[in-house]
């Protein structure tokens, strides 16, 4: 029942590019409407590519979620969005954002997010990989946090700095965003060099800190250039399996592990 689910809001973050954020949030957040109900996808990154990836972009002058920074909305209702998949809405992206800020208040966003909870059995957050002031917004809008990441060694520095910034978060503001989560994606299982990587994940982060990987699947990618999620485009390609999966997981997730701090 929308509303009803205790983590409600998923956060999809990393502070590097390229490393699957949009993949997971749109096609996750179809698995959610299958599983849970009506879903929300929530386009905070100025490249507006998860609004490209459901097939839905703003238009100068139309609204977006950008609205909530430069002062010129504080609700979001407006620029709700369907998409081509039932039960799926987004709110887009202001391409031409330019990270000018007129409101910096971490809790913008939890504010314009609360009176939606109601609506969706889940909200998923899409983020840009630097700008900061929208990432401590999402953090503290999140109810978990789901941390996409490659399996290369540079990875890793990308994921201490996100890790530190999810751990002031989760410590000083919003304590019930709880363990992080981080899914290895773009996963090759035959590259030796891949599975050392992972090994140092679990080393570093623990086992139940580490989801089952999304492996390398061109049915994503192709599903992304026509604008609609995998389960659409190949329902029984890998990637469709590997995020039923991330879903089921996400949701057990949820209800077995407490913070740790
Ligand atoms: N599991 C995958 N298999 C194949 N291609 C993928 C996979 N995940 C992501 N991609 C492709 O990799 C590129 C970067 O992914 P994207 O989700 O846009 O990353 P981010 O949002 O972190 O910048 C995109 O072209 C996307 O289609
Ligand atoms: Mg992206």
């Amino acid at each position: 029942m929308p509303g009803s689910t205790e983590h409600s809001v998923i956060l999809i973050a990393n502070r590097k590019g390229g490393t699957g954020k949009t993949t997971v949030a749109v096609n996750l957040a179809a698995e959610l409407v299958r599983t849970r109900g009506p879903t929300l996808v929530v386009d905070l990154d100025p490249q507006g590519h998860a609004g490209l990836g459901l097939g839905v972009i703003a238009k100068a002058g139309e609204p977006t979620v950008h609205d909530l920074f430069t002062g010129q909305s504080a609700r979001l209702d407006g620029a709700i969005r369907r998409t081509s998949v039932d039960g799926l809405d987004v709110i887009p992206a202001s391409r031409g954002f330019s990270g000018e800020f007129t409101v910096r208040e971490p809790r913008t966003l939890a504010a314009a997010l609360a009176p939606l909870r109601a609506r969706y059995a889940a909200i998923v957050l899409d983020t840009p990989p630097t700008v900061d002031a929208i990432l401590v917004n999402a953090l503290v809008a999140a109810d978990r946090c789901l941390v996409p990441t490659l399996l290369h060694w540079l990875a890793l520095d990308g994921l201490s700095q996100f890790a530190r910034l999810f751990f002031r978060v989760a410590a000083h503001v919003n304590p019930a965003l709880g363990a992080l989560a981080i899914v290895p994606v773009l996963v090759d299982t035959r590259s030796t060099m891949q599975r050392a990587v992972l090994a140092e994940l679990i080393r570093r982060y623990g086992p139940e800190h580490i989801f089952r990987a999304i492996r390398v699947d061109v049915s994503l990618a192709e599903a992304f250039g026509l604008g609609i999620p995998v389960r659409a485009y190949r329902p029984a390609s890998r990637g469709a399996a590997d995020f039923e999966r991330l879903c089921g997981e996400v949701s057990s997730f949820a209800k077995t592990y407490s913070p740790p701090l």
